[in-house]
């Protein structure tokens, strides 16, 4: 490449990937329909390795199964390669500048996802970065998960348009993400939250035609589609957990709560799961439950996104 092409491809920004929001609803269902048709290639072996010689950069400073192992693995599946970088062993730990850290590694590697604690955090790395970023999760949302939710959705039931949604428990990252996706892909969001626990307004406020809060659990559930609970304390949250359990009392989703819903319901849950607690097990391990498709679509979608974000 010659040098005034490289300085061309250098002043073109990259597209990031940090809420449902960065995406036009056309795009949101342009990737999900993606993402099925890698999971056929994938199941019929077909060997599709678009990324040979391309590296993710993977920063996580909370702890993660589905996320890294679903970027790792759908990197290498695309001939790529995916690299783990933890606080710990970086000078990320040892207070080297987000600005800093994303100047440097974007000039590396050709597409880098970080899961942090604030928000604020992946905002910075992207608008220092090179190289498109997406967001393996904040406090605050928690977009590459709704993807696939969506992805399990359209798989199991078709478009999710018109449809009823009824988020139960915490208004948290999870929450705020499906918020955004109840936007974009204009369906019904009932959100039950005891109070003290709803999401934030600021990211409710614009999609207040779309969302419903409750505070009964039971009635949020009448009528939906989709029953969707996450644990009642997050990660960074752990100090909280008994404080919590008292205040979601009455917002686990059982049988009960799925028998408010409509017929053919599905449940989701983007894991880890805490049975007993936010959900029981008859419900999460029932006929009702899609969360081991929905924990493997995290690998498809993001297959999809990175394939989008870079080709
Ligand atoms: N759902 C999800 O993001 O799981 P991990 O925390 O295991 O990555
Ligand atoms: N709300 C949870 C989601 C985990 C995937 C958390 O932030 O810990």
């Amino acid at each position: 490449m010659s040098a005034a092409a490289k300085e061309l491809k250098h002043m073109n920004k990259p597209r990031h990937f940090l809420t449902q929001l960065d995406l036009t609803p056309l795009e949101l269902r342009q990737i999900i329909n993606r993402a099925t048709e890698l999971k056929a290639m994938r199941d019929r072996g077909e060997d599709y390795r678009p990324f040979v010689g391309k590296n993710l950069a993977m920063i996580f400073e909370k702890s993660s199964t589905r996320t890294r192992v679903s970027f790792e693995a759908g990197m290498t599946q695309f001939g790529g390669n995916a690299m783990f970088l933890s606080p710990r062993d970086t000078q990320l730990g040892r207070g080297e500048p987000i600005e800093d850290s994303a100047r440097v590694i974007s000039r590396m590697v050709d597409i880098v996802m970080i899961r942090t604690y604030s928000h604020d955090i992946v905002e910075s790395f992207a608008k220092h970065s090179r190289v498109p970023v997406i967001n393996g999760l904040t406090d605050q949302y928690h977009p590459c998960q709704l993807l696939a939710d969506m992805q399990t959705w359209f798989e199991y039931r078709g478009d999710i348009r018109g449809k009823t949604v009824a988020w139960i428990g915490d208004g948290n990252n999870m929450c705020h993400s499906y918020i955004n996706s109840a936007r974009q892909l204009d369906f019904k969001l009932h959100i039950a939250c005891p109070e003290g626990f709803d999401p934030d307004p600021g990211i409710l406020a614009p999609a207040s035609d779309h969302c419903e809060i409750f505070r009964d659990p039971m009635e949020a559930a009448k009528g939906a589609d989709l029953i969707v609970t996450d644990v009642w304390a997050s990660m960074g949250q752990e100090e909280e957990q008994k404080q919590r359990e008292a205040a979601f009392d009455g917002f686990q989703v059982n049988s009960e709560m799925m028998g408010q819903a409509n017929r053919d319901a599905l449940f989701m849950h983007c894991l880890p799961a805490h049975r007993g607690e936010e959900v029981t097990a008859d419900v999460i391990d029932g006929s009702a439950s899609v969360v081991w498709d929905e924990a493997e679509n995290r690998m498809h979608a993001q297959k999809a996104l990175m394939e989008f974000l870079l080709t």
